[in-house]
């Protein structure tokens, strides 16, 4: 029968892997709890529309990579790409406004997005991000960018671009939704399908086109830097000297709009330059969102947020990050009723926390030094009759092959002072 294989662009993960996805999941819970952030998990499936109506209809998610079906009772599910909207529905589902007027939340959770699969783009991907609910100001703004980056030095990435934009407020987006409309009707002629629909739904989706010619049509478009209200260059402005203070280096890139149609004034995107994605990637993608709330159904409340990629992070960490498996020793069951001595100490010594490994059925000793080889084990502890008489073990050193006799006793002691 043909063996059947995963889905396309969605992976298994292995045990061997999985040391850098906990070293990266652990420094992050770490750090963001620091910061006062409580872990929320939500469903992986919503109603269709929370995602429609918050990512946008324009958007590629929606549009194109969205897994969406109809249960069999007729619903309308969407598979979630991201993790913003749960949260946020969630945060007005259950009133979490009343508890905590300024809420901070972290997850950690698979995503779907039928993207054409490439280097550290996959249709599931894992994402971990942070959204920081009910409060607007630069220095929020500020606190959230400097605790990512953080995060990702904390990893051992240091050469990182911090990309910055604003895209304002209440009263700029509706000047600069106008001059981006003026502007690109003049070329409707040659912008593709796909633009010319989002002229008319939400003009600022064409400046994220892919398409060659949009692209550079879109080169010249209207800046938003240059249709910012006072109160709005206030803010970015602030925003950028808080970052200056806490030496947060930056980059101001006007160009820079995001692919989710819920952003409000500032954005943010961190880039790496690694072979291992193919050249400039965006590892971290975030920004503020104050009309979210309302337009879901809450009441109005300011809001921001960003996410990002684990297998990204992984892929750039490469082999630098020196992340030390813990010791495994072997319990070599030799003698008469060595099965049952070997299993006895081996149920002890995991009870006090070490990671021991023991053979299932009676074997030749070579036979279980073999398997403590491929395992790995930094050393074998030999619970033979002979020594078993004297209230001791042999303890083999895996590197050298030394061995020694150790009490009983004494043992927990000697293997601790291996570590
Ligand atoms: P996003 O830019 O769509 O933003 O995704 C954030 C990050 O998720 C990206 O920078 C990338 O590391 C990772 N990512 C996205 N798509 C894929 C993929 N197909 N394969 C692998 N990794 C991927 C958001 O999702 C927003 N929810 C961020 C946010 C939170 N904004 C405010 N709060």
């Amino acid at each position: 029968m043909k063996a059947l294989r995963s889905v396309k662009g969605m992976h298994d993960i292995f045990p061997d892997e999985m040391p850098r996805w906990h070293f990266v999941e652990q420094t992050y819970r770490e750090l963001v709890e620091r910061y006062g952030y409580g872990e929320i998990r939500t469903p992986i499936l919503e109603p269709l529309e929370l995602f429609v109506r918050s990512i946008g209809e324009a958007t590629d998610i929606v549009e194109k990579e969205m897994y969406a079906f109809e249960d069999k009772g007729g619903a309308q599910l969407g598979v979630r790409p991201e993790g913003t909207a749960s949260v946020i529905r969630a945060y007005i589902q259950h009133n979490l406004q009343a508890r905590q007027p300024i809420s901070k939340m972290y997850y950690l959770g698979p995503m779907f997005r039928r993207e054409r699969p490439a280097k550290g783009r996959y249709r599931q991907f894992y994402q971990a991000g942070a959204e920081l609910v009910g409060i607007k100001s630069p220095a929020a703004d500020a606190e959230l960018i400097d605790m990512v980056v953080q995060f990702v030095k904390r990893l051992g990435i240091e050469q990182i671009n911090v990309q910055l934009n604003t895209l304002g407020d209440r009263q700029t987006r509706p000047r600069f939704r106008a001059a981006l409309v003026d502007y690109f009707t003049q070329f409707e002629k040659e912008l593709c399908p796909d633009c010319v629909r989002r002229l008319r739904v939400n003009p600022l989706r064409i400046l994220d086109c892919k398409v060659k010619t949009c692209k550079a049509i879109a080169a010249d478009a209207p800046v938003v830097l240059d249709h910012l209200s006072e109160e709005a260059r206030t803010d970015f402005e602030q925003l950028q000297s808080i970052l200056d203070r806490s030496q947060t280096s930056f980059t101001v890139v006007p160009t820079m709009v995001r692919g989710l149609d819920y952003y409000t004034s500032t954005i943010f995107e961190i880039e790496v330059n690694s072979d291992a994605l193919g050249a400039q990637a965006s590892i971290v993608g975030g920004g503020r969102y104050d009309d979210l709330v309302e337009q879901l159904g809450g009441r109005s409340t300011p809001a921001i947020g960003y996410s990002f990629g684990i297998e990204r992070l992984i892929a750039v960490l490469g082999s630098s990050a020196s992340i030390e498996p813990r010791p495994v020793y072997y319990v070599a069951a030799v003698g008469d009723s060595g099965f049952e001595r070997a299993s006895d100490l081996t149920r002890e010594l995991r009870n006090k926390g070490f990671h021991v490994e023991v053979a299932y059925q009676a074997g030749s000793l070579k036979s279980q030094l073999k398997r403590a080889n491929r395992l790995a084990a930094d050393a074998v502890i030999i619970a033979g009759d002979d020594e078993a008489a004297r209230g001791a073990v042999t303890l083999r050193d895996m590197k050298t092959g030394e061995q020694q006799e150790v009490p009983l006793a004494e043992l927990e002691q000697r293997i601790e002072a291996r570590k």
